[in-house]
């Protein structure tokens, strides 16, 4: 199908309706990568090679997605992840995401570097957003993030630990996002000129285009250029595990460390009281090369699973996903791209559309695998157990 023609379905089928309608730099940003884009494209792959097993003549008149995440009831395990520059995707982006994720029966997260401030996003929400931190190098100007949060309304902070310096995206580089100057000037404006619905719906209509969350730190808060350089400047490479302490005596409310991805760094977590890990490699944009969500979530699982909630990332694209990151032992996802996909290739309504979708689809593998209630996914419904690489002692091969 073009989905320019019929009506989109699938994450895929937003994913080119974004195409069709954001510059070329914005829509490169939300879809790269970090240099080779070999773990991003594991991500999504990776997800593919988790069979499952199908059984029939189980009485699943009543299947239910519903579940509790992190303390919070939720129509289906999905939260929807935080992505910094949303609000550049589609007017007022944060907004129309919390309205529509908050209609669907699930959470949203407001990164630190989203456009619309922490306020704006809570007075459209009928549930308390989540907030995603960033370290800077300031922390003062990170106490007062955590406390205008905290006033907003939010109670569940989502400290992400795997960016002590931004990935190399090569794509931005060659749009010139990650190189100011003349010339990447007139490659944008190239880019722009080239879809000037983005320019009248987005750039004149969804202002003000700014770090909402961090316009008093600068004097010209809607240069993004300078602020994008500033900001680069201030992620801390300094921050250990001394410092979620630090955090933990400024916010009260539930704390999820994401980006997590090797299991001592899961223990440490755990061993420092985090409520949740999100096992994450930052959707394959910062150090390629590392294993996919979908392939580190078992052996995490297996080290910590019993002693803390798991959220997993990176790369899930349907309802069978879902189900299949249950399989595998997480209590939820986080979803990245393509709710962007579909609040730039068809706003509000079209993300809603997806996880009404999304949440058909879960139910019915739900359905045919014979379970009814989210807690009993597991190990059991997977065709292939993933079992450890050797047989242990007297199993058989
Ligand atoms: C454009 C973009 C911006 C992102 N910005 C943030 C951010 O500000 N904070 C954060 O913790 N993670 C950020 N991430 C990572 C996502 O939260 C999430 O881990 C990742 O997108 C999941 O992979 P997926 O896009 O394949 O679903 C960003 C990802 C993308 C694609």
């Amino acid at each position: 199908m073009n989905p320019k023609f019929g009506y989109p379905a699938t994450a895929d089928d937003y994913r080119e309706k974004a195409r069709a309608r954001l510059p070329g730099f914005l829509f490169d940003y939300l879809e790269g990568g970090a240099t080779d884009e070999q773990t991003l494209r594991a991500n999504e792959s990776d997800w593919a090679n988790i069979l499952l097993r199908q059984r029939v003549l189980v009485d699943v008149d009543e299947v239910d997605t519903a579940t509790t995440l992190v303390g919070q009831s939720c129509s289906m395990p999905v939260v929807l992840a935080p992505l910094g520059l949303a609000g550049m995707m589609a007017r007022r982006g944060e907004v129309q995401a919390v309205r529509a994720a908050n209609a669907s029966g699930i959470p949203f997260t407001l990164s630190t570097v989203g456009i619309c401030p922490v306020e704006e996003v809570q007075a459209a929400a009928t549930e308390a957003a989540w907030f995603q931190l960033y370290m800077i190098r300031d922390r003062a100007r990170i106490e007062a993030l955590l406390k205008k949060a905290w006033s907003a309304g939010c109670r569940t902070l989502v400290f992400t630990v795997d960016l002590p310096l931004p990935g190399m995206r090569h794509r931005d580089f060659r749009n010139g996002l990650a190189s100011p100057g003349p010339r990447s000037k007139l490659l944008k404006i190239q880019q722009l000129l080239a879809r000037p619905g983005w320019i009248w719906h987005v750039a004149l209509r969804g202002g003000p285009l700014s770090f909402g969350n961090l316009s008093d730190a600068l004097p010209d808060a809607s240069n993004l250029d300078a602020f994008k350089e500033w900001i680069d400047t201030q992620f801390d490479p300094t921050v250990t595990w001394a410092d979620i302490e630090w955090i933990r005596s400024h916010w009260q409310g539930k704390l999820l460390i994401k980006g997590i991805l090797d299991v001592e760094d899961a223990r440490q977590a755990v061993q420092l009281g985090a409520d949740a890990i999100v096992v994450s490699n930052h959707g394959g944009r910062q150090l390629d090369g590392v294993a996919s969500g979908a392939g580190k979530l078992p052996e995490i699982v297996a080290a910590v699973g019993s002693q803390i909630d798991i959220l997993v990332d990176g790369g899930v694209r349907s309802g069978v996903d879902i189900f299949r990151a249950l399989a595998l032992g997480a209590q939820g996802v986080m979803v990245g791209r393509p709710w962007a996909w579909a609040l730039a290739g068809a706003g509000e309504a079209g993300l809603t559309r997806l996880l009404t979708s999304w949440q058909q689809e879960l139910r019915l593998a739900m359905t045919l695998t014979g379970v009814t209630r989210i807690a009993d996914i597991g190990n059991d419904q997977l065709d292939r157990p993933h079992k450890p690489k050797y047989p242990k002692a007297g199993e058989q091969q």
